[in-house]
């Protein structure tokens, strides 16, 4: 078995060595080719990448499955050059869910305790008091997107004694949230929620739904976290809804492009706090232990896990 990987990463070398030792200690007579090196592209079975250049797929005929070193698929889907009839697998989990439940929980406590406000008090030299500060149990959270991340978001969530609203595309049943699906799903949810989480995968369906026609039927105040894709948010519709108050504060983790141009407006917004694709990075032994588990269970025949719905997007 050969497999191709290619990481448009600074820890390149640190991921090509972790995968050779884990595949010398379960499959000792398999070999690993960092891409371009391979000298005959039509022996290669599988391929485990992140961010592959438009030329990576050129003559791997025999590709058998190509693995995602991320669990969101939105570029890989959109690469020229993927092969239609091979499966793509991203991660589920893998590690990055309690991350994102640590990232999410300092969101909302930030959010919750209106830290945004006295860091700007402390920059005016201001001793500002007291502001209003509701228990936990009373603000409620929407997170878009209750899938395998925003559900350990959501246990931490309601761990911490805040109240959580949960909507995906299909109905779910989730312990101690509030679930809902579809359009009026989502149009009951915007109203009820303080702060909103956002967790979707990038989309046909999905892109562009953090909007101003989202906003202006939320609570006046909303705090938004997005820690999923730039791609879902409309720029100029944040800073709009910021600039009227319609929303009180935004922590992005995301934007599109990455990273931002020095002119762009986020940089400077006095309620914006950005950080640079941090919230859950791929964890790399737990990442490859999976993909490692998915390629066993492919060469027995079995079904692997995470394999992406390519109609869905996800
Ligand atoms: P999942 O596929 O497990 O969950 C996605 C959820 O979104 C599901 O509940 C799904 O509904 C819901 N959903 C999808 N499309 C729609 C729609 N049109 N309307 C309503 N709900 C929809 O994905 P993960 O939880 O593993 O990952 C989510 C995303 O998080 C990734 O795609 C990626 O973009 C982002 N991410 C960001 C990271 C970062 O560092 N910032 C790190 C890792 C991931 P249903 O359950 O019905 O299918
Ligand atoms: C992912 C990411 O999708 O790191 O895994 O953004």
């Amino acid at each position: 078995m050969s497999i191709l990987f290619y990481f448009d990463h600074d820890c390149d070398k640190q991921v090509e060595s972790h995968l050779r030792q884990a595949l010398l200690q379960r499959l000792p007579t398999e070999t690993v080719i960092a891409w371009p090196d391979t000298d005959s592209p039509s022996d290669i079975d599988y391929a485990v990448v992140w961010g592959p250049p438009p030329d990576f797929f050129r003559n791997l005929t025999q590709l058998k499955a190509v693995f995602s070193l991320a669990a969101g698929v939105d570029h890989l889907l959109l690469h020229p050059g993927l092969p239609q009839h091979v499966p793509v697998v991203r991660l589920t989990d893998a590690g990055m869910g309690e991350k994102m439940a640590e990232y999410v929980l300092f969101g909302v406590l930030q959010a919750h305790r209106q830290m945004h406000l006295y860091r700007h008090f402390q920059q005016q030299r201001i001793w500002a008091g007291q502001l209003p500060s509701a228990a936990a149990k009373s603000v409620s959270i929407g997170i878009l997107g209750i899938g395998i991340l925003g559900q350990q978001v959501a246990r931490r969530l309601t761990m911490n004694g805040y109240c959580v609203q949960g909507w995906s595309r299909s109905e779910k049943k989730v312990a101690h949230v509030i679930t809902c699906s579809g359009a009026s799903g989502l149009d009951q949810l915007i109203r009820q929620i303080d702060i909103l989480v956002c967790l979707l995968p990038l989309t046909e369906e999905t892109r562009g739904i953090l909007n101003l026609d989202l906003f202006t039927r939320a609570k006046p105040g909303l705090h938004l976290i997005n820690v999923a894709r730039g791609g879902h948010l409309i720029t100029a519709d944040l800073i709009a809804a910021l600039n009227s108050n319609q929303l009180g504060s935004a922590l992005l983790d995301v934007t599109d492009p990455e990273p931002l141009p020095p002119e762009h407006p986020f940089w400077e917004h006095p309620r914006i706090f950005l950080t640079p694709h941090i919230s859950a990075p791929t964890q790399q032994e737990e990442s490859i232990r999976q993909i490692i588990d998915n390629l066993l269970r492919h060469q027995k025949g079995l079904p692997m896990l995470g394999v992406v719905d390519r109609t869905s997007g996800y």
